[in-house]
């Protein structure tokens, strides 16, 4: 017989105790979302007739995620950046901002302060010998289609085992990194190489949650992207190279079909000379349109914790300049 107590005077009183409503001090909004949060809780084990054994298990999953700092990892893989992605596209379209490449999930890779370069960049080591060479390029433009001279570009992706440096301690520093500035046309070109995708770890706390969900943890081939310019909308976006067998079935939720990018393989000896390659390469085309908006806190990146953003936004304010 599976007892129901949640809906008794004594849960009820018992909850609002809780979560502080009889206190003076602390935060209102956090009492009120911790209620909430408590109550569905408090509601499902009832409904689900969790188990003592059930409820320590998750306490001790929960600890496992929390000591490998692995929330900002299942966070995607649950949806929730997606999620939050859908509730911008909505608040943009109730305030008739339409147009613009469509955003899509930051992930928890980035890394602040990468080095910056006008027009070109060179962003891998040279040290990835199986990674293929990559040309990068494209060109910001605004919704009415003029380029966006000076936008800045930040770029970052995995290497051809799907790692990322800073993460991946056997990369270089800021390795497949790079801010680079538009030129006087709108156009950004790096030469890097081709990622692979990202796999969360076998074995860690996100992939047994993932697994007892019947759910893989792989992401296919892509390129994030953040570009802003002063007078337009910041735009947080990823590419997915098409192909990858995971271009449609990412555990993250990130693919749009707009960001679905082919990489045209050339062995042209005239194409390999013009760009100052040593060999054959594969060249990824991806332009971005950017909306205009007048609000400064649109033309920025939402605040979050981030590696190395503390020591940059103390090093630019230090340098008495702002940080698109
Ligand atoms: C990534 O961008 O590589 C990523 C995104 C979400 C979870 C894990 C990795
Ligand atoms: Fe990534």
């Amino acid at each position: 017989m599976t007892v129901k107590i949640f809906d008794t005077p004594e849960v009820q009183d018992f909850l609002t105790t809780v979560a502080g409503f009889d206190q003076d001090g602390g935060n209102e909004r956090t009492k009120q979302i911790m209620h909430r949060l408590l109550s569905d809780l408090y509601r499902l084990i009832d409904d689900f007739d969790v188990s003592e054994e059930e409820y320590w298990s998750a306490v001790n999953l929960l600890n496992a995620l929390g000591s490998q700092t692995q929330f900002g990892l299942l966070s995607p893989g649950l949806g929730f950046d997606h999620y939050l992605d859908m509730r911008q596209d909505a608040i943009d379209a109730e305030a008739k901002r339409t147009g613009g490449t469509p955003r899509t999930i930051e992930g928890p890779l980035y890394v602040a302060g990468a080095p910056q370069a006008e027009g070109f960049a060179r962003m891998d080591d040279g040290q990835d010998t199986d990674g293929e060479t990559m040309w990068l390029t494209g060109q910001v433009r605004d919704v009415e289609g003029n380029p966006v001279a000076g936008a800045k570009v930040e770029i970052w992706h995995a290497n051809s085992k799907g790692g990322y440096s800073f993460f991946d301690e056997t990369q270089s520093e800021y390795n497949l990194r790079r801010t680079i500035l538009t030129d006087s046309e709108g156009r950004y070109t790096a030469r890097s190489i081709i990622p692979s995708g990202y796999g969360v770890p076998e074995g860690a706390p996100t992939d047994v949650v993932l697994k007892a969900l019947g759910r893989h943890g792989e992401r296919p081939a892509h390129i994030h992207y953040f570009v802003s310019a002063p007078g337009h909308q910041h735009l947080t976006t990823q590419i997915n190279l098409a192909g990858d067998p995971y271009t449609f079935d990412d555990f993250a939720f990130a693919t749009r079909e707009e960001l679905v990018v082919p990489a045209r393989r050339s062995e042209d000896a005239a194409e390999i000379a013009s760009r100052q390659l040593d060999g054959p390469f594969a060249e990824v085309v991806f332009d971005v349109e950017l909306a205009k908006t007048d609000a400064p806190e649109l033309q920025v990146r939402h605040k979050r914790p981030r590696a190395k953003e503390d020591e940059q936004d103390q090093a630019s304010q230090l340098a008495g300049t702002a940080r698109v």
